[in-house]
């Protein structure tokens, strides 16, 4: 792609593998500087060996409550500039909606929803004019996913809050959500549990006929960041092979 990403500079969270990393690396693969994060250091470190020298990275656990101000702190001290934050978080546990104890239901929204309000409210403030935030979703905000309770209930909510940060940050600051259906990662491995006929299974009911590979969704992603996206804010764009059926 050429997205004109030469001197432009991005955070992504949870990027040390899957969805943030791949994002990383179509960013710069398009010229950016990109700061990833992620919890162990180690799988971070390799991460950031692999995306090259305009890769820096921080660890940092998105769930604790200063997770967004340091790493903001860090990217204006290193990156110098912030064009767009990948908002990405790790995913909350499966399970049946009503089956979630309290302190179920307390470490999702802790991990999924604050984590990702605070990241948004420490960077809003330093992005450059014209730049982006793009939360990564799922196709939850749309349908459920059984099994996926806490995702089913959690995603829509921030859908509704990048709606309203489209109109609230504008014309400064776009932002957007991408809803990922069915990407090869780690944690869809995880979910599958390896089972050949449930994969099976998942394939079958995507139109595609196949999981998307992170580089897939990492393309979008790096778009949508970018400003070759100028005109797409509060927009809320599936990346799953045509797993959704319903048109809005
Ligand atoms: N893959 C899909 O098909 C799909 C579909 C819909 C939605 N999603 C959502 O997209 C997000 C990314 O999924 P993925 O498939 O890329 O998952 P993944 O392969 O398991 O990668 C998760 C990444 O998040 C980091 N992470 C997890 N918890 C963290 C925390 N508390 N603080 C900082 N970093 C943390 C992990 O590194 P550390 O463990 O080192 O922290 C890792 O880099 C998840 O929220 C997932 O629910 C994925």
């Amino acid at each position: 792609m050429d997205l004109n990403l030469t001197d432009r500079a991005y955070v992504v969270t949870a990027a040390s593998q899957g969805l943030g990393f791949a994002t990383a690396q179509a960013l710069v693969d398009d010229g950016a500087r990109v700061l990833i994060a992620a919890r162990r250091a180690e799988a971070l470190e390799a991460a950031r060996g692999s995306l090259g020298d305009r890769a820096i990275a921080m660890s940092v656990d998105l769930s604790a409550p200063d997770a967004g101000e340091r790493l903001r702190d860090h990217a204006t001290e290193y990156l110098g500039r912030v064009d767009g934050v990948l908002v990405n978080v790790g995913g909350p546990s499966p399970g049946a909606a009503l089956d979630y104890t309290d302190a179920e239901w307390t470490a999702a929204i802790d991990g999924v929803l604050l984590a990702s309000v605070r990241v948004m409210r420490a960077f809003a403030p330093v992005i450059v004019d014209g730049g982006s935030i793009l939360s990564v979703l799922s196709t939850t905000v749309r349908e459920p996913i059984l099994g996926l309770g806490a995702s089913n209930v959690l995603r829509p909510g921030l859908a509704m809050l990048v709606k309203e940060l489209s109109i609230e940050l504008a014309p400064r600051v776009r932002v957007n959500g991408i809803l990922p259906g069915r990407i090869a990662t780690e944690r869809m491995a995880t979910l599958s549990q390896g089972d050949p006929a449930t994969l099976a299974a998942i394939e079958g009911s995507i139109p595609l006929r196949r999981l998307g590979e992170p580089e897939e969704f990492g393309r979008v992603a790096a778009f949508l960041l970018s400003p070759a996206a100028s005109y797409v804010t509060g927009a809320l764009v599936p990346v799953d092979g045509g797993i959704l059926h319903s048109p809005w």
